[in-house]
């Protein structure tokens, strides 16, 4: 069974609340999805794809994913050719997510599959829509992987 993990931080529900429907999408008969807003580095490897949901604050992604790529550098913990993926609400800039993809190829080698996704502040019905078809998409290209 493939297994995804949607990794999220939300302050104010906007980015959690395209976690979970992004979820729903990634949803299938045979395909593990799991949400939360915590993992450690050395559970990582456990997962076929890594989706991170990161809001934009102070122009920068949340600490607590800082921390977590810190520590899976640190302790050599190879994500290569996993399927990585990054989407988040944001305000007036959006880099949060940006930044994470760029660490996910370049630092961890990984599978960039999909463009952020990205929601100005509250996700809106077709941005709801665009993040069912998001986890949809991602888990489709697990089941095709050997
Ligand atoms: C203190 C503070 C700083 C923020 N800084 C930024 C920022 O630098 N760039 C941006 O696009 N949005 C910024 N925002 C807006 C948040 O990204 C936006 O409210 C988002 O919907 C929060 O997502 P969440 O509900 O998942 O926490 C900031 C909001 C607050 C309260």
């Amino acid at each position: 069974m493939k297994k995804i993990l949607i990794l999220y931080y939300s302050r104010t529900g906007n980015t959690e609340k395209m976690a979970n429907t992004i979820a729903q999408g990634a949803q299938s008969s045979n395909v593990e999805v799991q949400v939360t807003y915590h993992v450690d580095a050395e559970n990582l490897v456990g997962y076929d794809a890594i989706i991170i949901g990161a809001p934009t604050y102070h122009h920068d992604m949340p600490v607590d994913f800082k921390n977590l790529f810190e520590d899976a550098a640190v302790q050599g913990i190879s994500l290569k050719n996993k399927i990585g993926a990054a989407f988040g609400s944001y305000g007036w800039s959006d880099e949060a997510p940006k930044l994470i993809l760029e660490i996910m190829k370049n630092k961890f080698e990984m599978q960039v599959v999909e463009a952020p996704l990205l929601a100005k502040y509250e996700p809106d019905q077709s941005l709801l829509n665009a993040c069912r078809a998001f986890g949809k998409r991602i888990s489709e290209s697990l089941k095709n992987r050997t």
